[in-house]
């Protein structure tokens, strides 16, 4: 057991609602829009600081002045999340913080519906979704893709000035360049390290003989072939009011026996796909930061056949799960 109690106010739809979790497994149920997706959000605010899905307006309660989240770990340590509609603060320890600290975070593996898309998604869901991951194994990664965010943003306003000259872009160039290479370093490290372990993962769920890879499809070399790319694209962005070259451009390709997955793999075989790379998430969170995460499985059994169902929980057993499916009942929890 990692958590124990989880108490919200004004958090969406909640005015009020606590949950006490199991050491092992807490199934929430309840019907459409009861708010259960709300709970894991609000418990994965508490563990990491941020929402997997929105921004602090979004999820106060419309009409209310603030939210709290009251989160207890099982060896009594709380946090707490206040957001006042402007700003938000973390309690810990009697310590206010506008960030949760790193020492006070714990890591999450989240399995939502909409990762079973995955495969066939956009390129930027791709990206995002290894961001998030990545981000919680390595709190630097976050910040250097906070700060090349930063900086695209600021370069694409820039972009989009009349009198903008490329001499004006250069401080931004340097800034894209430095993070950018920081970024696509950790993603291809990160990448090659997936591809160790997948294949048998993989095989391991699928019961087949199938390889699979994921190809980490990038532009980026190094430093100064970043800058200089920034430099000679400057007449083109402006034209199209953007940075075309960067690391906000890599994509994430599947495949099975080296045949790109998006357009051939059946249903079943991505589905095995995705919680293959749950599995191996789980590990390397284990691997790097020594905790072994919180399961979250947002409304995935009823999209799994039984057998990918056991494997789950097989692979998951000493974790603590904590699920929701939809059902008649008001927001029981079983173990
Ligand atoms: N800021 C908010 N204030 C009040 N209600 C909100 C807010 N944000 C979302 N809601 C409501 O909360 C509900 C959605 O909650 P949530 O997504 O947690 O439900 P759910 O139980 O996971 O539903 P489903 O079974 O369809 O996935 C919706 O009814 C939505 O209108
Ligand atoms: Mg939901």
């Amino acid at each position: 057991m990692v958590v124990k109690r989880l108490k919200l106010m004004n958090f969406r739809s909640h005015e009020g609602f606590r949950v006490d979790f199991e050491p092992q497994t807490t199934k929430l149920i309840g019907r459409n829009g009861c708010g259960k997706t709300s709970i894991l959000e609000a418990l994965y605010e508490a563990l990491q600081g941020k929402s997997f899905r929105a921004v602090d307006r979004e999820i106060l309660r419309r009409g209310a002045e603030f939210y709290r989240v009251e989160l207890e770990y099982e060896d009594g340590r709380k946090v707490a999340v206040v957001f006042d509609g402007e700003k938000k603060e973390f309690l810990v320890e009697d310590k206010k913080t506008r960030r949760l600290p790193k020492k006070n975070k714990y890591p999450i593996v989240l399995f939502e519906p909409d990762d079973l898309n995955l495969v066939g998604s956009s390129p930027t869901s791709r990206r995002n979704y290894f961001d998030r991951v990545l981000g919680q194994l390595d709190e630097g990664y976050s910040v250097a893709l906070n700060r090349y965010n930063k900086a695209l943003k600021q370069r694409n306003e820039l972009l989009k000035e009349e009198m903008t000259e490329v001499n004006d872009m250069f401080s931004w160039n340097v800034l894209l360049a430095k993070y950018g290479v920081e970024l696509y370093e950790a993603r291809a490290r990160a990448i090659q390290e997936v591809n160790e372990r997948i294949t048998k993962t993989y095989q391991s769920i699928a019961e087949n003989a199938d390889e699979v890879q994921l190809e980490y499809i990038s532009e980026v070399q190094d430093e100064t072939d970043f800058l200089e790319k920034l430099e000679r694209n400057f007449e083109r962005d402006r034209i199209l009011g953007h940075t075309s070259f960067g690391v906000h451009r890599d994509n994430f390709e599947f495949q099975f026996n080296r045949v790109k997955a998006d357009g051939s793999a059946s249903r079943g075989e991505v589905r095995s796909l995705v919680i293959a790379l749950k599995f191996i998430e789980a590990e390397m969170i284990i691997r790097e930061l020594r905790q072994k995460p919180v399961v979250l499985l947002d409304d995935v059994f009823s999209e799994l056949d039984e057998k990918r169902q056991k494997c789950l929980v097989r692979n998951f057993q000493e974790h603590q799960i904590i699920l929701t499916s939809v059902g008649e009942e008001e927001m029981v929890k079983v173990s």
